[in-house]
């Protein structure tokens, strides 16, 4: 694929106010969250479940890519119609996550380093001949007592970066995902000191292994206090601080950034991502979006609790997270959508 197919698919995920859906939870993930609402942790039921969200109608009003985990894109609807296919005719980019998971760091006690370098240029290019037109990487750096260590970042960061060669050379949009976690009793200004040190990091990395940075996507973090901070900034500070942070350490180039949700509630993750849209949209170089996993599926998968008889009201709680982020990219999100809809 030439570099300017892959620059204008970057430029394709992030158009029109569209976002990303990240629906490539792992399957002991998937189990995790299935088991907390009683739902069996099946292959089957986690197919259904991604057929519920393959086929919601409309979806594609919103959303520009799926991304997806490698059992989900061998799947099939019931009626035997590949979830790839589905998602294709949709009008949505398929996606693949291509990481092995964060790992135990050694020498490196509470931080974790992401695997998934091994024999990763052959699956990338077995993922491009299936469909998949980008990929993600997500490396999770954690704050706490001492940490995260120089060598944390820095080895994750390298991860990264190769990973986003890899991807470019055979013609997927690299996602690249470090995710500073919400966890703990750190202030938004750590946060903030943090994920900016990380990206900075990051960046440097990208440039080192010759990554094109006009044919790649950043998921980052919103810039958030720990969750055990006693004190919680309004949506106004975090798209402050948010957006101060990403000024700082994101090259011009970059054609978009993808937030995570990263346990945000749906409505906050929302709000916070309109914020940033109606105090900065005309004045920044990059797009602004997301890609939700949890803040857009969670309402739809409580409503499921995997019982056929509630997927039309799950697609419509699928739908409706999906439009409001969507809003949310225009800067028009407030308190009627969220509770009525457009
Ligand atoms: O890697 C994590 C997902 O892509 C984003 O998930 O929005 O639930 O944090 P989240």
């Amino acid at each position: 694929m030439k570099l300017q197919d892959l620059i204008a698919n970057a430029k394709m995920l992030v158009a029109d106010n569209k976002g990303l859906l990240a629906m490539d939870e792992s399957n002991p993930t998937c189990n995790k969250r299935f088991a907390k609402l009683g739902i069996p942790q099946t292959e089957e039921a986690r197919r259904s479940y991604r057929e519920l969200i393959v086929t919601t109608t409309g979806l594609g009003e919103s959303i520009s890519g799926a991304i997806l985990y490698d059992e989900t894109i061998r799947q099939q609807k019931k009626d035997g119609t590949p979830f790839i296919k589905i998602i294709i005719d949709a009008g949505i980019i398929p996606g693949i996550k291509v990481d092995t998971g964060a790992k135990s760091m050694a020498g490196h006690p509470g931080e974790k380093i992401t695997e998934g370098l091994d024999g990763l240029r052959e699956r990338l290019k077995e993922y491009f001949k299936m469909g998949a037109r980008f990929a993600k990487w997500r490396a999770v750096i954690a704050i706490g007592d001492g940490i995260p260590s120089q060598g944390c970042i820095e080895a994750n960061a390298h991860a990264l970066a190769r990973y986003a060669a890899l991807c470019q050379e055979v013609g997927l949009v690299p996602i690249v995902e470090p995710e500073v976690l919400m966890d703990g009793y750190h202030t938004l200004e750590k946060c903030s000191e943090v994920t900016e040190k990380v990206l900075r990091t990051v960046f440097n990395q990208l440039y080192t292994q010759r990554v094109t940075l006009e044919g790649m996507i950043l998921k980052p973090n919103m810039i958030l206090p720990g969750l055990k901070c006693p004190r919680q900034e309004t949506v106004d500070e975090v798209a402050d601080a948010t957006v101060k942070c990403l000024l700082r350490s994101v090259p011009a180039s970059v054609p978009g950034i993808a937030f995570l949700s990263g346990g945000q509630s749906a409505e906050l993750a929302s709000a916070r991502l309109n914020e940033m849209s109606v105090r900065f949209k005309s004045r920044l170089p990059w797009a602004l979006t997301f890609s939700f996993s949890r803040a857009i599926q969670q309402p739809a998968l409580e409503i499921w609790q995997g019982e056929e008889s509630n997927l039309l009201a799950a697609q419509q709680a699928l739908y409706h997270r999906a439009m409001c982020n969507r809003a949310a990219r225009r800067g028009e999100y407030n308190s009627l959508i969220e509770r009525k809809g457009i």
